[in-house]
């Protein structure tokens, strides 16, 4: 099987920006900022960037295209091949298949809402539902978890949830080039235009009720981004911030890995990662930073925008953004704008989650796009009904708190441990700056060497010290869902154990451990 490439330079970096342009861009950036200090929010997002968002971004983008170049395009193969005298490192490896794929299992369902609302909008479903409650009760009656007016049973949803999930794996099928990189090319320009024609809709909104002239545009940008300095003081926004980063850029999961395995050797990847990461912090701090939170600032208050925020991003951005949008002119199309910009912003990112685990399937098996497409769809369509069926049990909350935070911190400080001092900073900085168009500043050798892992580290332990027992023992889980969220967990570890079993699999049956031609 001859190994798949992108058509172009501007293709792979579009995939990757893609990725990392998403959902958490446009909902969780503003209800992270707006809760953790506002303006002050912005420091340790931005160390977060500098010293571990665009350090990882390259370290991805390398290894992927080191590993690439032995054939391998996920995680298990590169860890082997940058420490092949180590015979475990591969199933460490296993992270960055499962992390995507227990991302993909909750985040497919909540891309499927925004096809439905897209439509609903152009209908004009919703209209009449002109109050946070009554558009609350309607997002409440979609998800089956009331019936009314609007819908009854979850069967609307279920449909919703079918197409999308189609969409996806028939991307997947047609490949990385005729797949993800062509929907890439057209769905980015598209949310690009949508989001600006958004925020530009959003910023000229002045004073929408005179008699309350203090909820106005310019008073919701002040609301979010004056710094609160006292938060500055709280781990809790240092270890928010650091999140944020990881999630919107797509770094620490083993996506980019798999991506940059289809560059060829001389393909640049400094400049390129730069490129998706810039790209990807314009859509987050620009557009992100301007539509929800002053949208709902100016109709609603600060003191409602901030039970809103606290609500979770969902409540912003399928509750309030559709009851202000609303009451514009032409505001069914201003609504449809806002959704299916997410649902585009969605997709590009559900393909990246998904795309590891079919290239596992390829690469490791020898099994064909056909076949390892449908083997995907099978296993994430049955691990994905927790998160339709249990929907306002905190299984949801559950699947992203171990794909999202676990999976990627434990991922992220393996893959920088690695190449930095395994593959040795020396090689890795040769082998980061091949082909590459930009020569990156030297205290970057340093950052990735020290501080990088240093922090990682860090966090890595006093999360395990902190955190973790009480956790397992689900302190802070409610009664009533205790079952539901056992249940989730033992499906997750029955699938990681799978995949370290396929692991296992596939090196013994390869002469000598596989590939034996690195370091
Ligand atoms: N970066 C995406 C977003 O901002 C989400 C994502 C997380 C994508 C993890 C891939 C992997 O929504």
């Amino acid at each position: 099987m001859a190994k798949e490439q992108w058509g172009s330079r501007l293709g792979v970096i579009l995939a990757v920006a893609g990725s990392a342009i998403g959902l958490g861009n446009f909902l969780r950036f503003p209800v992270q900022a707006v809760n953790n200090g506002g303006g002050a929010f912005m420091i340790p997002y931005f160390l977060a960037l500098i010293l571990l968002g665009i350090p990882l971004m390259w370290i991805e983008w390398t290894i992927g295209r080191f590993g690439g170049g032995f054939g391998h395009s996920t995680a298990p193969g590169m860890f082997h091949t940058l420490w092949n005298k180590n015979r475990f490192i591969k199933y460490f490896g296993v992270i960055g298949i499962f992390g995507p794929i227990v991302i993909y299992i909750y985040y497919i369902y909540v891309e499927s809402w925004l096809l439905g609302y897209s439509v609903f909008a152009l209908m004009g479903k919703y209209n009449g539902c002109t109050t946070v409650e009554s558009m609350a009760a309607f997002l409440n009656q979609y998800h089956g978890l009331e019936n009314g007016e609007h819908f009854h049973g979850i069967s609307t949803a279920y449909i919703f949830f079918l197409i999308t999930f189609g969409l996806n794996i028939w991307i997947l099928y047609r490949g990385v080039n005729k797949g993800i990189e062509t929907v890439c090319k057209y769905a980015l320009p598209v949310l690009f235009v949508l989001a600006a024609f958004l925020t530009v809709r959003v910023l000229t909104l002045g004073t929408p009720n005179p008699a309350i002239p203090e909820n106005n545009i310019a008073n919701g940008l002040g609301y979010l981004w004056n710094p609160d300095w006292s938060k500055l003081g709280e781990s809790k926004t240092w270890l928010a911030a650091t999140g944020q980063i990881f999630f919107t850029l797509s770094v620490g999961f083993g996506i980019i890995l798999t991506y940059a395995s289809y560059l060829s050797r001389k393909d640049d990847v400094a400049l390129s990662g730069l490129t998706s990461a810039v790209t990807n912090e314009t859509a987050e701090v620009i557009f992100g930073g301007s539509i929800v939170i002053p949208a709902a600032f100016a109709f609603f208050g600060g003191a409602a925008t901030l039970s809103f925020a606290a609500g979770g991003p969902f409540n912003l951005g399928f509750v309030t953004m559709p009851v202000v949008l609303q009451q514009l002119p032409l505001g069914n199309l201003f609504g449809f704008a806002w959704f299916f910009l997410l649902f585009l912003a969605g997709i590009t990112s559900s393909i990246s989650m998904a795309q590891p685990s079919v290239a596992f399937l390829e690469d490791e098996f020898g099994i064909t796009k056909p076949r390892a497409s449908m083997i995907f769809a099978i296993g994430t369509f049955v691990m994905t009904q927790p998160s339709i069926f249990w929907n306002g049990k905190g299984v949801i909350g559950e699947i992203d708190f171990w794909g999202g935070t676990v999976c990627l911190v434990i991922f992220a400080t393996i893959e920088t441990v690695l190449f930095a001092w395994v593959f040795g900073m020396d090689k890795a900085w040769m082998e980061l700056h091949t082909g590459s168009d930009i020569k990156i500043p030297r205290v970057f050798r340093f950052i990735i060497k020290y501080i990088t892992p240093t922090i990682l580290l860090l966090i890595l332990l006093s999360w395990f010290w902190s955190d973790l027992p009480g956790i397992l023992k689900m302190e802070k889980v409610a009664e009533d869902n205790v079952p539901y969220i056992l249940t989730t967990r033992l499906m997750l570890l029955g699938f990681l154990v799978i995949l370290v079993y396929l692991v296992w699999r596939a090196w013994k049956n390869k002469p000598q451990g596989g590939t034996s031609n690195a370091t």
